[in-house]
């Protein structure tokens, strides 16, 4: 199966950064998200970061032109009637994301792919609220998506080699590389990375030290590029809290805890850059 028409559910950070690469390998993108407001936010920073590529000379005027012109934006989720691939990028919740792989599983033609760029959760647990779970798979994008080169591909226990094969095959389209892993919480990615984070948190709560301190710790003494709570602060600190919380049910184990102080962050809506504030302000 070839895939030409790509549909992306979730406007937000990575969904339209997802929407960007796509339409770079050529595909015809849908950038579906609830409402207009969040579509239209989507495709201006596509269009903002495909400007600064233009600017840079990595990209000409036309290029850019023939990107934008390959993405249209939707609200309406039948507008999945007619693709060949679905990923998934709206919140880390199961419930919202099992009651869009059900809508798509109805509205989608049998043979489309049905992806989520999940984090952390389960994608066998996902893959069962539909009727083809052999078409579900998880492909975990690295945030700024233009920019890492890695896609975290989960296999679920009922997932096909043809799907793996499929989204091997579009993530070199998309200059990326495929890393295969299975299907546990956290997968290999935030499984290693957010109990750093959380770690890094833990070190805040009790007073060891200063968020920029941490930091500089990490960056310049592990040789980090960016310490873990401007890491955290990127990625979002309600994202971050979501994961270690699927990290600590899914292994039951208390090395998992998530840190009281990110808990605090987030019911205060310091939930990181996109707020405006998490371990720093931002202006
Ligand atoms: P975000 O909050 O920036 O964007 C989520 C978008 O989904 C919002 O625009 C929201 O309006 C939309 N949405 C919510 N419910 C919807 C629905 N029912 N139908 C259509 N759209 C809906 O979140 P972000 O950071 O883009 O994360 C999305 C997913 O990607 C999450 O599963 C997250 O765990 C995962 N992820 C996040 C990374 C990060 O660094 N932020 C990295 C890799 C994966």
């Amino acid at each position: 199966m070839e895939v030409k028409k790509f549909m992306v559910i979730g406007a937000g950070q990575m969904g339209s950064g997802i929407a960007q690469v796509a339409a770079q390998a050529g595909l015809h993108v849908v950038l579906h998200d609830v409402k207009e407001e969040f579509v239209n936010r989507g495709l201006g920073v596509i269009t903002k970061n495909l400007t600064r590529d233009v600017e840079k000379g990595r990209k000409s005027e036309q290029e850019k032109q023939a990107i934008l012109e390959r993405i249209v934006v939707s609200t309406d989720i039948n507008s999945a009637k007619d693709v060949d691939f679905v990923v998934e990028a709206v919140v880390e919740n199961m419930d919202v994301k099992t009651a869009i792989f059900k809508q798509l599983d109805d509205i989608t033609p049998a043979h489309t792919i049905l992806a989520s760029n999940t984090s952390s959760l389960p994608i066998t647990e996902i893959a069962a609220v539909t009727n083809r779970p052999e078409k579900v798979i998880g492909m975990h994008f690295m945030n700024p998506v233009p920019v890492m080169k890695l896609i975290e591909v989960i296999r679920g226990l009922a997932t096909s080699d043809e799907t793996y094969r499929i989204v091997a095959d579009l993530s070199e389209k998309m200059s990326k590389v495929a890393v295969e892993v299975n299907d546990f919480p956290g997968f290999v990615s935030n499984r290693v990375l957010m109990p750093m984070i959380n770690e890094a948190i833990y070190c805040v709560y009790e007073g060891v030290a200063t968020p920029e301190s941490i930091d500089e710790v990490m960056k310049l003494g592990m040789n980090h590029p960016m310490g873990p709570l401007t890491l955290a602060d990127f990625i979002g600190l309600d994202t971050c809290l979501y994961i270690m919380e699927v990290l600590h049910e899914g292994f039951g184990d208390s090395k998992y805890r998530p840190c009281p102080l990110l808990r605090k962050y987030v019911k205060a809506g310091w939930l990181g850059r996109k707020s405006g504030r998490g371990f720093y302000v931002y202006e």
